[in-house]
Formats: structure tokens, C-alpha cells, sequence
């Protein structure tokens, strides 16, 4: 009797971690598990008119440390990251960024020097650039929580 449960159970419990393997495999497998925006898994979405002059001056102005799509360099952080939300990250950030720089306290990327070449109207411009990119890839507001 004994021996017939173990016939029984033993097909069931190698067949449970198979597929259990197999989810983890292709839940987890891609590299993109801890739900990073990646240059392969960007989404681009339709900018508006003013998202799309601002993309420009990103590019010219901010994508050399951002990233193209804003994904993050080697030499700054991505802004297509949660914590740039814009609940967490008002549209003022950006601005004091430009005109000020920022002392490095998210990453170990260092200080980001001030932007000079940028003013307000550009910023605007680049901040809805950055918004459209976040809405589209599912950065959410979420309220700051300290
Ligand atoms: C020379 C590299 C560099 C350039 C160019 C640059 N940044 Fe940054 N930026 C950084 C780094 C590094 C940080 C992260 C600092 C930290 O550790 O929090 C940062 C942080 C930021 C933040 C977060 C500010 C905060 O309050 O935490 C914003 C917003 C930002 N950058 C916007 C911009 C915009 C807009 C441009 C273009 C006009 C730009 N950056 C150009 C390197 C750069």
C-alpha cells in the first residue's frame, strides 16, 4: 500500500517542481525581474507636441547622463525609475536640478552639475518629455512618503 502512494506521489511532486521551475524561469528569467526599464524594454509612447521639443532638449541637454529614453547611464540614473514619480519628484525638482545641480543622495553615480544652458521654458518642455515616458512605462504618482 505504501508503495503504491509513493508511485503516486512521487510523478506529482517531480511534476509540481518542473513546473514550478518553469514559471521562475519565465517570471524571473529575462534579467528584468526587479522591474527595471531597460533600452530593451522601453516603451515609447506618442509624444505630445511640447513632450516632443522637450525630448529634443533631453537629448541635447540630459541624455548623456539619463540615457536615451532616459533609461540611465553608467554615469546617472535612469528618470524612468519609480523614485522620480511625480509624487516623489515634483516638477520643481527638475527645475532646482538644472539651475543648481544636485548633491548625489539616491545613487553612487556622484554630483549632477548644473545645466546652465537649460532654462525654465526648456525645462517644462523636457519635465512633460519625462512624464509621458514615465506614464507610458507605468511610473505612477505615489504619494511621498518620508
Ligand atoms: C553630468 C551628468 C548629468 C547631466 C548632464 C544631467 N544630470 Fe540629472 N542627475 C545626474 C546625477 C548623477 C543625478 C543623481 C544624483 C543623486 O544621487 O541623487 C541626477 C539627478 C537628477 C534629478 C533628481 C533630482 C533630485 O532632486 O533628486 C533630476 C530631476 C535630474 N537629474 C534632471 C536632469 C535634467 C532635466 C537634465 C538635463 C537638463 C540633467 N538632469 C542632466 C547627472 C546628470
Amino acid at each position: 500500500m505504501i508503495e503504491r502512494i509513493k508511485q503516486l506521489i512521487l510523478p506529482i511532486l517531480l511534476g509540481a517542481v518542473f513546473i514550478g521551475g518553469l514559471v521562475i524561469m519565465f517570471s524571473g528569467g529575462d534579467g528584468n525581474s526587479n522591474g527595471e526599464i531597460s533600452t530593451a524594454n522601453v516603451i515609447i509612447p506618442e509624444l505630445s507636441e511640447f513632450g516632443q521639443q522637450g525630448k529634443g532638449l533631453f537629448d541635447a541637454n540630459c541624455a548623456a547622463c539619463h540615457g536615451e529614453n532616459a533609461v540611465g547611464t553608467n554615469v546617472g540614473p535612469p528618470l524612468l525609475h519609480t523614485i522620480y514619480n511625480p509624487g516623489h519628484h515634483a516638477d520643481e525638482a527638475f527645475l532646482r536640478a538644472a539651475a543648481l545641480g544636485v548633491q548625489a543622495h539616491h545613487w553612487g553615480f556622484g554630483n549632477m552639475p548644473s545645466v546652465p544652458a537649460v532654462d525654465r521654458d526648456d525645462i517644462l518642455q523636457i519635465v512633460r518629455y519625462v512624464r509621458e515616458m514615465q506614464a507610458a512605462n507605468g511610473i505612477a504618482p505615489q504619494p511621498h512618503v518620508m
